[in-house]
Formats: structure tokens, sequence, C-alpha cells
């Protein structure tokens, strides 16, 4: 079982624009069924925790609302609205525990870390991520949610151009 951090980032190192754009990673191509895209990584996972923020951000962008079959943990303080059927738990725990009941559910299967960075940052400093994709795209933004805001060592265990996109995967190197 391998928790993954799987994200993309502009060349500087932001998932979102300040006020929680995506048109500039929406607007690159990217062949979904290419090195390291999302149907392949998709395939091996059991569960999948985010922070509120892009919660939200699904909800208001994925047509058809949200189309995820994997249990789903949505860090937030809030009471937010949760579709029919939709197999998500809102939660304030402490990530070790959150990651504990994540690895119930997934069985052999791995934990897809969606983001932000700052959440992401927890599960690291807990010592829970195992490795981490970031898909870069032909941007700069010069200031908005970063990818990963703390210092880690990483070894880049393998790399792919999948059109548009620069794709690292990197393993977290721990502390001996
Ligand atoms: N480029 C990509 O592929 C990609 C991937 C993922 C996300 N994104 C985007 O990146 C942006 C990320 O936004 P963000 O950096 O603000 O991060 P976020 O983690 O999505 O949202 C942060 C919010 O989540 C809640 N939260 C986070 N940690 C918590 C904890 N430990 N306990 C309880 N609540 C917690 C808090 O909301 P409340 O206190 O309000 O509940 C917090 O303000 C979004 O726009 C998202 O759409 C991009």
């Amino acid at each position: 079982m391998t928790t993954h951090y799987y994200t993309a980032s502009s060349l500087d190192g932001f998932i979102a624009t300040a006020d929680h754009s995506l048109d500039w990673l929406l607007r690159q191509d990217i062949d979904e069924a290419g090195p390291m895209a999302y149907a392949g990584f998709r395939e091996g996972l059991g569960a999948m925790a985010m922070g509120a923020h892009t919660y939200e951000w699904v909800m208001r962008h994925d047509e058809g609302g949200w189309d995820y079959t994997l249990p789903a943990w949505v860090f937030t303080h809030r009471e937010l609205d949760i579709p029919d059927g939709a197999d998500i738990r809102l939660t304030q725990e402490d990530v070790r525990a959150v990651h504990g009941e994540m690895v119930g559910a997934a069985g052999d299967k791995d934990i897809w870390l969606v983001g932000g960075g700052e959440l992401v940052g927890r599960f690291a400093d807990a010592g829970l991520i195992d490795e981490v994709w970031i898909q870069y795209a032909p941007v700069t933004l010069g200031s908005g949610a970063p990818v990963l805001p703390r210092a880690l060592d990483l070894e880049l265990i393998d790399a792919a151009r999948n059109r548009n996109f620069l794709c690292g995967r990197y393993r977290v190197l721990r502390a001996e």
C-alpha cells in the first residue's frame, strides 16, 4: 500500500492561482491514456483525501458533479454539502487517524492525497507520504497555492513527457 500525492503544478510550484483558478491547467493538452496520466494512476487506488477548497472546486467544475467511486475524506471545519450516494466523510481529525481509516478502507490498494499543499504537508510531517507525482504545466503563475510547502528530500524514480506536461514521479526519502 502506497500513499501518493498526485497533482499538477505550474513550473514555479503552484497548484492553483490565489483565487483558486485552474484555467492555466485546463487549457493544456494531455493524453489521458498516455504516460503517467490520471487514467492509469487511478486503477491502483482504494481511497482519497482532499481539503475543502479542492472539494469545492471539484463540485463546481466537474461535469455532472462528484463522479468518484472511491471512499473520500474531505478535511473541513464546515458542514459541506455532500451529493446523494457519494462515499464522502467530512473530517477535522488528525491526519494520522484519518490515514489509518483510509488504509482500512483501501484494502491492498493505494491512497491518493489530492491536495492542497498545506494539507499534504501535514501528512508529510507525520511521515505518511511515500510518493509525489507532479505533472508540470508549461506556465509560471508567480503566486498562488503552493504545491508542497515543506522541506523534503525526494528521489526521482520515473519521468515522462505527456504532450504539454513534464511528468515526474518521486519517492519521499525519510531521515534514517
Ligand atoms: N493543480 C492540481 O492538480 C490541483 C490539485 C488539487 C487541488 N488544486 C487546487 O488547489 C487549491 C488548493 O487550495 P488550498 O491550498 O486552499 O487547499 P485545500 O486543502 O483544498 O483547502 C484548504 C481548506 O481545507 C480545510 N482544511 C485543510 N486542512 C484541514 C484540517 N487539517 N482540518 C480541517 N480542515 C482542514 C480548511 O477549510 P475550512 O476551514 O474552510 O473548512 C482549509 O482552509 C484549490 O483551488 C484546488 O482546486 C489543484
